[in-house]
C-alpha cells in the first residue's frame, strides 16, 4: 500500500466513524508562534484539549505535517527523519480508552489488513502521579491482544515539552518478525524487531510548572502515527527511503553520484524534501529560530553532495524530481516550485562562497600554526571556523589531512557539545513557551495583537497584513507587510488608537460560522493558510473582527497600557513591532 493510499483510509475510516477531517496546519505554527516548528498533530490542537470549544466538533481527524530536529545530526542513519506525516485522530471531550483503543484495533487489523500476531502493545505502568492503567489493558485484552502481548511500561506517558496537558499513553507495536535479541527483548527494546506504529494518549492532566498534576475539564484523547513507518512496514521495506515517498530521489542520486555512500543519499534526500516543505509553508533560512534549522538542512545537504561528488548544478533537477513524486501527496509544492528552487539555489550560492571564505581562513590558520612550529590547529581556531565562517569541522579536516597537519578535534568536539547543549536548551525552551504558555499574560498579548493588527490597518493602509506572529510572557512581536519604515507619528498613531480601544472597555466576542460567511463578513485572517469549513471568528466591539482560534481576554479593559517598544524591518517588505502591555 502507498503512503497516499494509507493517508486516504485513516482519514476516511475515522469519518466513517463521525470525525471531522480537518486540514493539516502548516509546519510553520501560526497561532502558536512561540514553537519553531509543528512537531506533533497535538499540537495545533492544544487549545482545544484544554476546553476551547473547536468549530469542527469535538471528533477530529487530520494528518499533519511535521518537523523534529532534536537529532538533526543523526539523520541519515536508517529510521530518523526530520519532516514526517502524523496521521491523528482527537476526542475532545467526547470518547476515551474504549472507543479509541476499539477504532485502532479495527484500523489496522480491517482496513490495514495486519494480522492480530503481528501486534503488541503497552500500557503505562503507574507511578506516584497517576494509577496502572489497567483499563487499557483491559480493552486491549477484549480486542483480541493476548495477556502476554501486552506490557506495562513507565515510559508510556505523553506530554509536549514539561507542561501541558498530559496524560497516560498506550502504544501499539509492529512486530517485523526478526528474532528477538535476547530472552527479555520486548516493544521497549530497541533491536528493530518491534517497531512502534501509534500511539494513543488519555490526556486527562494538566502538567503544571510546579511539577503538580491537576485533571482536565475534559478528558481527551489524542493520536499519531507516523505515516513513513506505517507504509515502510506494509511495503515490507527495512527503512523509509526505499518507500516510494524516497525511492525515485534516491535512485536519481545513485546516478549521480561518482563516490558512493549509503548515508550521505539518504540525507541528501531526506533534507531535501524537508527543506521544500518548509519553504512551501512560507520558511526562509537565516541565522535565527527556524530560519537556521531551514539553513542547516539545506547546507547539510549541499555538504552531501559536495561527498557524493555530485555537481551542485544538478539540486535544481533534484528539486523538480522531488516535486514531481510528492505533488499528489503534497500540492504545496507544486505550487511554490518556483519559490523554493530561488530560496534553495540562492542558499547554495551563499554556502559555496563561505565554503570559499572558510578554505581562506584555514589556509591562513594553518600556515599560522606551521610559522610558530607548531603541527596542529587548536580546537578554539576549528570552532571559530565553524561557528563565525560556517565551516563544517569534517572539511576542515580533511584539508588538514591533504596539507599535512594535524586539527585539534577532540577539543573541538567538547566545544561544540557545550554550544549545542546551550542551543538544545534554547529550543525546549521555546517548546515548552509555545505550548505551555497559554496563562492570562500570553491570551492579554494576543488580544492586543489583534487591536494593533487592525490599528496598523486604519492608520497605514489595507495593505497591510500579518506576516508573523510571535508571543512570550513578556512581549508581543507583530510582523506585517508594510513597505517603508514607519514615522515616529505613525508608531504614535497607533499606539494611541489601540490605548484609545482599551479603555473604551470593548467587549471580545467569538462566533462560529463557515469560512466563507467568516471572509464575507468582512473578517481578515492569514487567507494563505489553510482553514477547516468552518472558523472561530472573534471580534472586538466594532473595532476588529479577525478569524482565530483564541483564546481571548473578554473585554479589552484588563489589557492596561499598550506601549510600542520597536519597529524595524524584519525583511524585504515586511516591517517588525515588538510592544509590551503595562499593567
Ligand atoms: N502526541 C502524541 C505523539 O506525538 C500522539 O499523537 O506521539
Amino acid at each position: 500500500m502507498k503512503a497516499i493510499e494509507i493517508r486516504n483510509k485513516f482519514l476516511n475510516y475515522f469519518k466513517n466513524h463521525d470525525h471531522k477531517i480537518i486540514p493539516s496546519a502548516p509546519l510553520i505554527p501560526v497561532n502558536d508562534p512561540s514553537v519553531l516548528f509543528t512537531t506533533a498533530g497535538m499540537q495545533p490542537l492544544v487549545p482545544y484539549l484544554l476546553g476551547e470549544k473547536h468549530p469542527e466538533g469535538n471528533k477530529l481527524t487530520d494528518y499533519q505535517k511535521c518537523l523534529r530536529t532534536n537529532d538533526i545530526d543523526e539523520v541519515g542513519d536508517n529510521r530518523h527523519l526530520t519532516y514526517f506525516e502524523m496521521l491523528g485522530n482527537w476526542s475532545l471531550g467526547a470518547y476515551f480508552k474504549e472507543e479509541s483503543i476499539k477504532m485502532s484495533f479495527e484500523f489496522l487489523t480491517k482496513e490495514l489488513n495486519i494480522p492480530v500476531e503481528k501486534l503488541s502493545v503497552t500500557c503505562f505502568a503507574g507511578n506516584e502521579d497517576a494509577p496502572r492503567d489497567d483499563e487499557a489493558a483491559r480493552i486491549w485484552e477484549e480486542v483480541g491482544i493476548p495477556k502476554e502481548r501486552i506490557y506495562f511500561l513507565k515510559e508510556n506517558w505523553w506530554i509536549a515539552g514539561e507542561e501541558g496537558p498530559c496524560g497516560p499513553d498506550t502504544e501499539m507495536f509492529y512486530d517485523t518478525g526478526k528474532p528477538k535479541c535476547s530472552e527479555g527483548c520486548n516493544p521497549d527494546c530497541d533491536c528493530g524487531k518491534y517497531v512502534e506504529i501509534w500511539n494513543n494518549v488519555f490526556m486527562k492532566y494538566f502538567k503544571h510548572k510546579d511539577g503538580t498534576l491537576t485533571e482536565l475539564k475534559q478528558h481527551n484523547v489524542d493520536t499519531g502515527l507516523g505515516l513513513e513507518r506505517m507504509t515502510m512496514l506494509l511495503q515490507g521495506k527495512e527503512t523509509p527511503f526505499e518507500t516510494e515517498l524516497f525511492e525515485p530521489i534516491m535512485k536519481k542520486i545513485e546516478e549521480l553520484q561518482k563516490v558512493d555512500n549509503i548515508q550521505s543519499r539518504r540525507i541528501v534526500a531526506e533534507h531535501l524534501r524537508a527543506s521544500m516543505m518548509i519553504i512551501a509553508d512560507g520558511g526562509r533560512p537565516s541565522n535565527i529560530d527556524r530560519g537556521y534549522i531551514l539553513r542547516r538542512l539545506i547546507r547539510r545537504m549541499i555538504r552531501h553532495l559536495n561527498k557524493l561528488q555530485i555537481s551542485l548544478n544538478e539540486t535544481e533537477n533534484l528539486i523538480d524530481l522531488n516535486v514531481d513524486n510528492l505533488k499528489e501527496m503534497y500540492p504545496e509544492l507544486l505550487e511554490n516550485k518556483e519559490t523554493i528552487k530561488q530560496v534553495i539555489l540562492e542558499e547554495q550560492n551563499k554556502f559555496v562562497k563561505t565554503l570559499e571564505h572558510g578554505e581562506r581562513e584555514f589556509f591562513k590558520a594553518a600556515n599560522k600554526a606551521k610559522a610558530e612550529g607548531k603541527d596542529v590547529i587548536d580546537s578554539e581556531t576549528v570552532f571559530k571556523l565553524y561557528d563565525t565562517y560556517g565551516f563544517p569541522p569534517e572539511v576542515t579536516e580533511e584539508l588538514a589531512e591533504e596539507n599535512n597537519i594535524k586539527v585539534d578535534m577532540e577539543g573541538f568536539n567538547k566545544l561544540f557539545k557545550e554550544h549545542q547543549d546551550k542551543s538544545r536548551q534554547g529550543s525546549e525552551q521555546k517548546f515548552k513557551g509555545g505550548l505551555a504558555e497559554q496563562n492570562e499574560t500570553t491570551i492579554a498579548y494576543h488580544t492586543a495583537t489583534h487591536l494593533l493588527h487592525e490599528a496598523l490597518r486604519e492608520v497605514l493602509g489595507d495593505h497591510v497584513k500579518q506576516s508573523g506572529s510571535n508571543i512570550t510572557t513578556e512581549r508581543l512581536r507583530f510582523d506585517f507587510t508594510h513597505p517603508q519604515k514607519m514615522t515616529k507619528e505613525e508608531i504614535q498613531k497607533v499606539e494611541d488608537l489601540v490605548n484609545e480601544k482599551i479603555q473604551e472597555d470593548l467587549p471580545v466576542t467569538c462566533e462560529e460560522m463557515s469560512y466563507d460567511d467568516a471572509k464575507k463578513s468582512g473578517a481578515i485572517g492569514l487567507f494563505t493558510s489553510k482553514y477547516g469549513d468552518r472558523v472561530k471568528v472573534y471580534t472586538i466591539g466594532n473595532f476588529s473582527k479577525e478569524i482565530c482560534g483564541g483564546p481571548h481576554v473578554t473585554h479589552t479593559g484588563v489589557l492596561g497600557k499598550f506601549k510600542i517598544k520597536k519597529e524595524e524591518s524584519s525583511s524585504s517588505g515586511v516591517r517588525r513591532i515588538k510592544a509590551v502591555l503595562i499593567k
